[in-house]
C-alpha cells in the first residue's frame, strides 16, 4: 500500500483485516505493506530434496559420535528413538522435562475485545508505558504536549523485544531492556496538515524510536516490578544516539556519507524488532524493516534485493534529516548502514552502542547466542521476509568464563570477528507427498537434513564475484547466490539452554505457492501459508558450530476446530489452543517453549497471545494458551521467570487501526479525559511492558 498523502500522513489508508494479512495500518507502519508488493528475493534458489541421502545422512549423524548417540536425535521421534530419549537427552544438558509455571489455559479471545486476559489465579498490570518519564528532570507524559525532547527522555513507543535481567542475590532490582521498534502518527496525534506541526512529530517519532534501559525494583522475590524513575541505568538510545560499526565492513567505501566519511559511526536504530541477551550480560537487537525510512534513487541489486524505492518514505524523517533521502548528494550509503545486530551494554549507559557488521546485513529479526563445546559463540538469525533465509555466525574467538573486566571486555569483542553461512535445507519425503495441504506425508513427519552454506569464512569471501565488505552489506545477494533455502519469514530463532535443539518461528507467507513463486517444500509444506509453523533444528554432533544439521516441524500452526490443517508433533490437535503466526521464542527453567504471536486476529479470528509449548515428554506438542493481548495488538518479547512465577510480555501496537478521534484501545489504563483533566488527554492507548503474577 502505497501512502498517498505524505503531507498529511495521519490520515493513513484504513482498511480492514483481511484472512491472511495482519492489519492494514500495522503492515504500512511495520514494513511499508511489504507483503502487497513484489517479494524482493527474485533469485532462482531451487530447494532440494535429499530422498537418497537421507537415511545415509542421517545415520552418519546419529554414528558420528558414540556418546553423544541421543544428542543427535532429531525432534526426539526419529529414527526409532522416542521421546524418552529426548527427555535423556534434556537431562544431560541440563534441561528438565517439567511441567513449569501452573495455570489452566485460557480460552482464545474475540479480536475486537479491548483487555488483556491472564489464567485464572494470575493479574497482570503495566511496569512502564509509552511516554513513563525516564529521568528525574523528564516531563510527565502529556499527550497534549509531546515534544522531541519530552519524547527522548520519556519511554519510546511500540516496545517489541524485552528482557527483565535481574541484578544481585536479593533480587530486588533488576534491568529491563527492550525495543521501540516504529511509531503510529495516526493515533499518537491529533490530526493536522500543518508543515511545521508534521516535522515536530517526525521528530518525536524519531525520539519515540529505538531502545530503552530502565532500573527496576522491588520489595522482594516475587513482589511485582516498580520502574524506577532517575535510575542510574536509565537510558534512551533513539534514531540520533551515535552508533559504532565493528567488524571487517566498518570503514568500507560501501558504508561512508558526507557526514561519516570514515564509514563507521552512523546516527541511530530502527525498525528493532527480537533480540537476545547475551551469556556475557549485554543485549543484542535486530534492525528491521529500515528500508521503509529512506528515499532512495538507487536501482541496482542491492538496493532492490533490500525494498528500497525512491519515493517518499511514511515516516517523512527525510524531511527533517536530509540523510534519510539519497537524492541529497552525500548521502547514497545511509541505508547501508542499517539493517544490522546491535549489541548495547545495558549496565553502562555511557557506553558507545555498536553495529555487528560480520553478522551480515539484512531485514534482521534478531539474535540469539549459544556457547558451542569448544567455547566459542554462535548467533542464529532470521531474515524476516517472505521468501528470504536463515543464517548463523560462528566467532573465531572463544568466551572467556567470569565476570571479570577483561574477560567482558573480551567477550564483547566475539561478534566483531568470525564466519557467516546461510541454510540450506533437505526434505527426506517424496515431492508428491509435499502436496501445499499441510497433509504429514507418509513418513509421518515434515524432516530431512540440512547444511549450513558459507558465505565468509577464516576472513575470506565463499562468493564468487564478491567481497567480503560486498557479502557482509549485501548479505541478501550472497545468500541468493550460495543457494539458500526460501523460507516463510524466519522471525525468532532461539537455541535452548538445555538440549542445544534451535527452534525457527517461521510466521507465515501467503504468497507461497502463488504464480511465480516457490510452490510448497518440506521444511515450508503449506501454500498460502497464513497461520506459519515451527522448525526445530539438531545441529551435527549437537555441536553448534558445525556445518550439518537435522530438522523437523515442530508444529504446523493454526485452528484445528476450524479444520485447518495443523500439526503438533503428534500431540491430538482437538487439545491444543489454536495459534497462528508465531513471532517471538523464550523458554521457562523447566525448558518449555513459549511462543508469542503477530497476527491471530486477521487469521483465525482471535487476539495475539502468549502460548506455553511442551518440548519434551509425552505432551510434547502440546499448546496451551497463558494470556491474550487487546484488540489489535501483538505479544512481544516474552520473558518467563518460572522460578519468581511470574511473565512479562510487551504489548505492541494496541488499537493500531485507530485513530486519534476513534481510538479502537484504551490500554493499559482505560481512563479517559475526564478522569485526569489536569493531566491532559488520556483517550489514547500507550504500548507498555506488563507482569502478570500469581494473585
Ligand atoms: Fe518486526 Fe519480524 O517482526
Ligand atoms: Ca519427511
Ligand atoms: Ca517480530
Amino acid at each position: 500500500m502505497v501512502l498517498q498523502q505524505p503531507m498529511n500522513r495521519n490520515l493513513l489508508p484504513m482498511a480492514g483485516h483481511t484472512r491472511g494479512k495482519r492489519s492494514a495500518v500495522t503492515c504500512q507502519l511495520k514494513c511499508a505493506s511489504a507483503c502487497a508488493k513484489a517479494v524482493c528475493n527474485t533469485s532462482d534458489n531451487g530447494y532440494f530434496r535429499d530422498i537418497a541421502g537421507s537415511a545415509l545422512s542421517r545415520r552418519k549423524m546419529l554414528t558420528g559420535v558414540g556418546g553423544a548417540l541421543a544428542l543427535v536425535v532429531t525432534a526426539g521421534q526419529v529414527e526409532g528413538l522416542g521421546s524418552t530419549a529426548a527427555e535423556a537427552a534434556q537431562a544431560t544438558r541440563g534441561g528438565r522435562p517439567g511441567t513449569g509455571l501452573s495455570f489452566g489455559a485460557i480460552d482464545p479471545v474475540d479480536a475486537a475485545v479491548d483487555e488483556v486476559t491472564v489464567p485464572r489465579g494470575y493479574r497482570w498490570e503495566p511496569i512502564i508505558r509509552w511516554g513513563d518519564p525516564l529521568f528525574s528532570d523528564a516531563p510527565e507524559f502529556n499527550p497534549d504536549r509531546q515534544s522531541p525532547g519530552a519524547q527522548e527522555q520519556q519511554f519510546g513507543y511500540n516496545n517489541d523485544y524485552l528482557d527483565i535481567i535481574p541484578l544481585g542475590r536479593r533480587n530486588r532490582e533488576a534491568l529491563l531492556v527492550c525495543n521501540h521498534e516504529y511509531t503510529n502518527a495516526g493515533i499518537m496525534f491529533a490530526e493536522t496538515s500543518n508543515a511545521r506541526q508534521l516535522d515536530k512529530q517526525a521528530r518525536i517519532e524519531m525520539a519515540a524510536h529505538g531502545m530503552a534501559v530502565v532500573g527496576l525494583g522491588r520489595d522482594g522475590k516475587g513482589e511485582p516490578w516498580k520502574y524506577v524513575r532517575g535510575s542510574r541505568y536509565n537510558r534512551r538510545i533513539t534514531a540520533t544516539t551515535r552508533f559504532e560499526l565493528t567488524g571487517p565492513a566498518a570503514g568500507s567505501k560501501l558504508l561512508k556519507t558526507k557526514a561519516d566519511p570514515d564509514g563507521r559511526y552512523p546516527l541511530g536504530t530502527f525498525g528493532n524488532c527480537a533480540g537476545g541477551t547475551t551469556p556475557w550480560g549485554t543485549v543484542l537487537s535486530g534492525e528491521e524493516n529500515f528500508n521503509t525510512y529512506f528515499v532512495s534513487p538507487d536501482t541496482g541489486a542491492g538496493a532492490k534485493r533490500y525494498g528500497l524505492a525512491n519515493k517518499p518514505s511514511s515516516y517523512g524523517w527525510e524531511r527533517v534529516d536530509k540523510r534519510f533521502d539519497g537524492n541529497n548528494k552525500g548521502y547514497e550509503n545511509e541505508p547501508n548502514r542499517f539493517g544490522y545486530i546491535v549489541e548495547i551494554d545495558p549496565h553502562d549507559p555511557e557506553s558507545t552502542p555498536r553495529k555487528h557488521t560480520a553478522l551480515g546485513r539484512m531485514k534482521h529479526e534478531g539474535a540469539n547466542v549459544t556457547v558451542a563445546p569448544d567455547g566459542r559463540v554462535v548467533a542464529y538469525m532470521g531474515d524476516d521476509e517472505r521468501f528470504d533465509y536463515l543464517y548463523k555466525f560462528v566467532s573465531r574467538e572463544r568466551m572467556r568464563k567470569g565476570n571479570s573486566k577483561a574477560a567482558k571486555r573480551h567477550n564483547m569483542s566475539l561478534l566483531t570477528d568470525g564466519d557467516l553461512y546461510v541454510a540450506k535445507f533437505s526434505g527426506n519425503s517424496p515431492e508428491s507427498e509435499i502436496d501445499g495441504s499441510g497433509s504429514l506425508p507418509s513418513d509421518g513427519e515434515f524432516d530431512g537434513s540440512g547444511e549450513w552454506l558459507p558465505l565468509v569464512t577464516n576472513g575470506r569471501s565463499r562468493i564468487d564475484g564478491m567481497s567480503v565488505d560486498e557479502v557482509l552489506v549485501f548479505t541478501r545477494l550472497a545468500a541468493d547466490k550460495a543457494g539458500a533455502t526460501k523460507m516463510d519469514r524466519c522471525e525468532d530463532v532461539q537455541p535452548h539452554p538445555g538440549s542445544g535443539r534451535v527452534y525457527v518461528a517461521c510466521t507465515n507467507n501467503t504468497d507461497r505457492g502463488k504464480t511465480g513463486k516457490e510452490g510448497p517444500t518440506e521444511v515450508n509444506p503449506r501454500t498460502s501459508n497464513r497461520d506459519g509453523h515451527v522448525v526445530e533444528i539438531t545441529e551435527r554432533r549437537n555441536d553448534a558450530t558445525s556445518t550439518r544439521f537435522g530438522w523437523t516441524l515442530l508444529l504446523v500452526c493454526g485452528d484445528p476446530a476450524k479444520n485447518d490443517a495443523t500439526y503438533f508433533s503428534g500431540y491430538p490437535a482437538e487439545q491444543v489452543s489454536p495459534i497462528s503466526c508465531p513471532d517471538n521464542l523464550a523458554f521457562d527453567d523447566s525448558g518449555n517453549l513459549w511462543i508469542s504471536t503477530d497476527g491471530a486476529p486477521s487469521t483465525i479470528g482471535y487476539n495475539d497471545g502468549l502460548f506455553k509449548v511442551t518440548l519434551a515428554g509425552k505432551n510434547r506438542g502440546r499448546v496451551q494458551q497463558f494470556l491474550s493481548v487487546p484488540t489489535e495488538a501483538e505479544t512481544c518479547g516474552p520473558v518467563v521467570h518460572e522460578k519468581d512465577g511470574m511473565v512479562f510480555v510487551a504489548v505492541q501496537h494496541p488499537g493500531e487501526d485507530g485513530s486519534y478521534r476513534d481510538q479502537h484501545s484504551y490500554f493499559p489504563d482505560y481512563v479517559q479525559r475526564s478522569d485526569k483533566p489536569e493531566q491532559g488527554s488520556f483517550r489514547l492507548p500507550r504500548p507498555s511492558v506488563i507482569q502478570v503474577y500469581r494473585d
